[in-house]
């Protein structure tokens, strides 16, 4: 398959907070920001390898700034690793002032999803081609996580995350 660029995959999905989704703190309740990223993240994985995709795993969540009611609010989704037939996907929040337009990163996620046809089976996808240094890094560092969210789903032995084990055995 030909691979593709993260370029190819990025979605982008602005939308503001509405009363109805805040917590009582008036800020985003997380199970909302969270369907937001699910969101332009099956689509990313939709356009990187153009079937239907599964979240197979929500592999990390960092909520780092609450987001107030009002906001208005980016959720930024590429492809950021291809294996076999599945994908991670790396999801940046932006939050953008009223009065300036400034955006700031109020929160990232890491989701991994599943390339399936039409019975739910798993099916391959084009292996991913990175381009800019943070599309690299997040490249590089993918594998890790990958084997890490094995690990915690029972499917795969520790002993095997050969990735996770150079990270704390010195060479
Ligand atoms: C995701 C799903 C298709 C995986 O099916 P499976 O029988 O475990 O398939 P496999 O073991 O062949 O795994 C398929 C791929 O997913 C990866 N995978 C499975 N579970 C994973 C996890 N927890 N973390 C990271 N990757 C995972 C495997 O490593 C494999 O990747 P590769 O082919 O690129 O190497 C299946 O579990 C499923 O349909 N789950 C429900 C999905 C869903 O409904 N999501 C919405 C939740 S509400």
């Amino acid at each position: 398959m030909t691979p593709k660029t993260p370029s190819e995959s990025r979605t982008t999905m602005t939308d503001m907070v509405l009363p109805s989704e805040t917590n009582a703190l008036q800020n985003l309740f997380g199970g909302e920001l969270l369907a937001r990223m699910d969101r332009a993240a099956s689509i990313a994985a939709g356009r990187h390898s153009r079937r239907i995709t599964v979240t197979a795993s929500v592999n990390h969540v960092a909520f780092n700034l609450a987001v107030p009611l009002g906001s208005v609010v980016t959720v930024e989704a590429a492809v950021s690793r291809a294996y076999t037939t599945s994908m991670e996907v790396y999801i940046d929040v932006w939050i953008e002032d009223r009065y300036n337009g400034k955006r700031t990163k109020a929160n990232e996620a890491i989701y991994t999803f599943v390339a399936v046809d039409e019975t739910g089976k798993p099916t391959e996808v084009p292996p991913l081609q990175p381009e800019t240094a943070l599309e690299k890094e997040r490249f590089a560092g993918a594998l890790r996580r990958k084997q890490l969210s094995l690990v915690l789903a029972g499917k795969m032995k520790p002993n095997e995350a050969t990735e996770l084990k150079a990270l704390f055995i010195e060479s």
